[in-house]
């Protein structure tokens, strides 16, 4: 063979290895969200900040490229299991993400487990679910920060007696107990706790009631998205004209939402770990690049836990170097501490879950536009929920 053919033929053979090399060293992240049906707000706010960071950090991470690939659950937990089999065996994913509602987290952490595949959960709420995989991470947050720093808050601003009113089911349950216990704690009162169905809820009757009972305050968790038509029955209903306060986790006063709730919101004051007005320069940059990308949408407590996941991730696989597989790539997960939009974050190492500020925030008016505003912080809450 002449020398020229022989470096030809090495050139093709090597671009041929390497091409084979590129495509199976592609770093995959599976994020499953709804992204149709009642809670699409949350997927569309997610996958954006998904989107968001990988347009700011690039799409290499440990010399591979980060390949994202989405699927819409529909907010189903048995279509949320399918989808993560498909995407651990299939697309062979090296990280499953995103998990919008509870229960699509908790029927997917089997898959987890059984595969050894990190998965990140971006939204979901309720305390236990770090608990149902060792190989789950929390960036969103937990009901019990957001409540019993809410109980302690009411306890100090002359809210004796109030009554719960959730969404019934897990992050319901938890803001109802964390809540209770912490204002019985305190002193105070709860004569009733009321929970609403979680599809298609009709806060009415529910209302009527607390109106009858004539609490000091109501305090209330929804889901994201489900705010608006809270906000709208509690002034229907006369409540706040009858002087009984509304208070709750600032799921209720969803940024994404907010806007649209009108002049019954000026006022409600939530606790939560996230507003599109958090006084950063991170957050300030974080809100104007989100908008930008998004024609004008405003980024929620969603897209935060999106972002922070997606960092969480890419820094994961830098440290691992993209060897050792999941189970390294979890132990680069834990204990990652670093500034997110929300404010300082740490992922503590034992139980996987975030620790982060609780905002006591109020909502005010300024210039024309709603905004949850925060006036007080309580630092570095873990998950009570995990303290037992
Ligand atoms: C949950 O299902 O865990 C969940 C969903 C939306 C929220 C909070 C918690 O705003």
């Amino acid at each position: 063979m002449q020398k020229r053919t022989l470096i030809t033929a090495l050139t093709v053979a090597a671009l041929c290895s390497h091409a084979v090399f590129a495509q199976d060293n592609k770093f995959k992240i599976g994020l499953i969200l709804p992204m149709t049906g009642p809670f699409a707000s949350t997927g569309k706010q997610i996958e954006a900040a998904a989107r968001l960071y990988m347009a700011q950090n690039g799409d290499k991470v440990a010399g591979r490229t980060v390949e994202l690939i989405v699927k819409d659950d529909a907010g189903t937990p048995d279509t949320t299991k399918r989808i993560a089999q498909e995407m651990v065996v299939n697309d062979k994913v090296q990280v499953l993400a995103g998990f919008g509602l509870t229960p699509l987290a908790l029927a997917t952490a089997p898959i987890a487990t059984q595969s050894k595949t990190p998965l990140v959960v971006m939204a979901a709420a309720t305390s236990s679910i770090t608990e149902a995989s060792p190989y789950i991470i929390r960036t969103s947050f937990t009901l019990p920060q957001a409540a019993v720093s809410m109980a302690d808050w009411a306890s100090k601003n002359g809210i004796k007696k109030a009554v719960t009113l959730v969404s019934d089911y897990g992050p319901g349950m938890d803001a109802e107990k964390y809540f209770k216990d912490r204002l019985l704690l305190n002193g105070g009162q709860v004569p009733d706790t009321l929970r609403v169905p979680m599809r298609n809820p009709d806060f009415a009757p529910f209302l009527q009631k607390v109106r009858d009972i004539k609490p000091d305050a109501v305090f209330a968790f929804v889901p994201s998205g489900a705010g608006a038509a809270l906000m709208k029955q509690f002034a229907e209903r006369g409540l706040d004209k009858a002087g009984i306060r509304l208070i709750g986790t600032g799921d209720v006063t969803d940024d994404d939402i907010l806007n649209g709730m009108g002049d019954v919101a000026v006022g409600v004051v939530t606790t939560h770990h996230y507003s599109t007005a958090h006084p950063s320069a991170l957050n300030k940059k974080f809100v104007e690049a989100f908008t930008k990308a998004n024609a004008g949408l405003r980024p929620n407590f969603m897209a935060v836990g999106g972002y922070d996941g997606m960092r969480v991730i890419y820094e994961a696989a830098k440290a691992s170097k993209g060897v050792g597989g999941g189970d390294a790539l979890l132990a680069a997960m834990k204990g990652q501490i670093f500034e997110s939009p929300r404010g300082p974050m740490f992922i503590d190492a034992q139980t996987r879950d975030v620790v982060h500020n609780m905002y006591i925030r109020k909502v005010e008016k300024q210039n024309g536009q709603l905004y949850n505003i925060e006036f007080d912080t309580i630092q570095d809450v873990k998950d009570p929920g995990k303290a037992k």
